[in-house]
């Protein structure tokens, strides 16, 4: 909007502020880049302006869902070549996003969690079995990654991918996370001069991956056609209609929407329950806590496990992760565009072609909301602290109606397989380990390990 904001050091003719980030670590760059920034900067890229917000102040007026809606940067669009219009990557008009949310909505719910149950509850059993056929310690995200990934496919469109009797993930996995990956770095390079070739030529090299990924998509779909049973998401998408217009989604975009759920629902709560570890590994008092409320709720049997109703008695757990997703928000950030001109902090002007980039690990670390940010403390998150913060200061699953319709899901999961986790052994970290994370998709611990004890029945 020809307006300027504050930015950091000399900007570069022609590639303009590129050099500062670091292409592997996209994020934590633009986190130590922004840090001294104020509450509102800019990055140009190219021809390219992105504006941050890092402030929870105007973090909270951009998710008013009355003036402001979700927005889709190029790193997002970029995507769209794979997940189309899918729920994630669809534009907030777009009518198969109202249908498909129409449709799906009531899989979502709290009470639709009663049917995925007993699934998670099956997956984190293999993943222990897993982990106790294992000498020596356990890489914490990997088995992580398999864990979700295992309960989405199988939740999902009930496949078993395998993923605990190979110790390398399903090369399915593979395939879509280095084909998405490309999307994501193309999104970087579509405003530069070249950048639309770049990316073709990228698609070209990665034609081979999303065939492969697409075509096992599409038989899965195919096979499932023709029967008539709702018992998952895919059955659900294949069987129903919409209760006033008749309408149902395309073999097509039921393929991105599969896509859309696999990929935005494995690792996220992967990261999530993986950086909840890793504080709990660091906090002995919260790592006992956590264990105390598991066996009071689980009783004398190390190998008890919850049912649907208890799971949400899990309070402090669920606080551990709710810290955990705050100091590192495995969706680090999100788009907001004006829904009419608009003056954001009564200073800047954005209109509708506009949007700014919610910096989550910044808006969750401003101190003028947070006391030491950086300070792992699960009791931010008692009711009492939380009714005394601002509306919108913590906002990982997003905001408004495109805010992450897989929330109880994630949730549900990473409470269960905390609490058995939790409850079936001892944990210890490695005291050397420096924590360092991975930009993949998502933000995730990376090389962190730790060792398990089995805990014994009390005899
Ligand atoms: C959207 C975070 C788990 C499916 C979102 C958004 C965020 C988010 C921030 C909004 C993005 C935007 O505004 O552009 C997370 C986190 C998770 C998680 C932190 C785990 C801890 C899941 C799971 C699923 C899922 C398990 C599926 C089962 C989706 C979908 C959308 C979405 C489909 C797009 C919704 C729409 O626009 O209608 N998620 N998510 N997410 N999430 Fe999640």
């Amino acid at each position: 909007s020809g307006q300027s904001f504050p930015h950091a050091g000399r900007r570069k003719p022609f590639i303009g502020d590129l050099g500062v980030s670091d292409p592997r670590h996209p994020l934590l760059s633009l986190l130590e880049w922004g840090a001294d920034l104020g509450p509102i900067y800019e990055m140009r890229i190219f021809r390219q302006n992105f504006v941050f917000v890092s402030g929870a102040e105007l973090a909270a007026e951009l998710c008013d869902e009355s003036r402001f809606c979700k927005a889709l940067p190029p790193a997002i669009t970029a995507l769209r070549h794979y997940a189309g219009d899918g729920l994630f990557t669809a534009y907030n008009d777009e009518p198969n996003w109202q249908l498909a949310h129409e449709l799906l909505m009531p899989a979502f719910t709290k009470s639709a969690m009663q049917s995925y149950h007993p699934i998670m509850l099956e997956t984190a059993a293999e993943l222990f079995d897993y982990w106790d056929r294992q000498s020596g310690p356990v890489d914490v995200t990997r088995s992580m990654t398999k864990l979700t990934m295992e309960t989405l496919s199988r939740a999902a469109f009930s496949h078993d991918f395998g993923s605990f009797t190979t110790s390398q993930p399903h090369p399915f996995v593979g395939a879509m996370v280095r084909a998405l990956e490309t999307g994501r770095r193309k999104g970087g390079l579509l405003t530069a001069p070249g950048g639309r070739l770049i990316g073709r030529y990228l698609d070209r090299r990665n034609a081979e991956q999303q065939a492969y990924v697409d075509k096992l998509l599409d038989d899965l779909i195919a096979e499932r056609s023709g029967s008539d049973d709702q018992h998952d998401l895919l059955g659900i998408m294949l069987n129903t209609e919409h209760a006033e217009t008749g309408e149902k989604l395309s073999a097509l975009n039921i393929r991105y929407q599969i896509l859309t759920f696999l990929v935005a629902g494995h690792e996220t709560t992967s990261g999530a329950l993986s950086f909840a570890l890793y504080y709990l590994s660091r906090n002995p008092d919260c790592l006992a806590a956590a264990q105390r409320e598991a066996d009071e709720i689980l009783g004398d049997d190390p190998a008890g496990v919850p049912t649907f109703e208890q799971v949400p008695k899990f309070r402090y757990i669920r606080r551990c992760l709710d810290e955990a997703l705050r100091i590192w928000p495995t969706v680090p950030a999100f788009a907001r565009s004006p829904r009419e001109d608009t003056t954001l902090g009564d200073r800047y002007l954005m209109r509708p072609e506009d949007w700014a980039v919610i910096v989550l690990g910044q808006v969750h670390r401003d101190p003028a909301v947070w006391e030491d940010p950086d300070v792992y403390d699960p009791d931010r998150f008692l009711p009492a602290n939380v009714k005394q913060r601002p509306a919108h200061s913590y906002k990982p699953f997003g905001a408004g109606l495109r805010a992450c319709i897989g929330r109880q899901f994630a949730l549900h999961e990473a409470v269960l397989v905390l609490a058995c986790l939790l409850h079936r052994y001892d944990l210890a970290g490695d005291p050397g380990y420096e924590l360092t994370v991975d930009e993949r998709l998502t933000m995730v611990p990376q090389d962190f390990e730790v060792t398990l004890e089995p805990r014994r029945a009390p005899v």
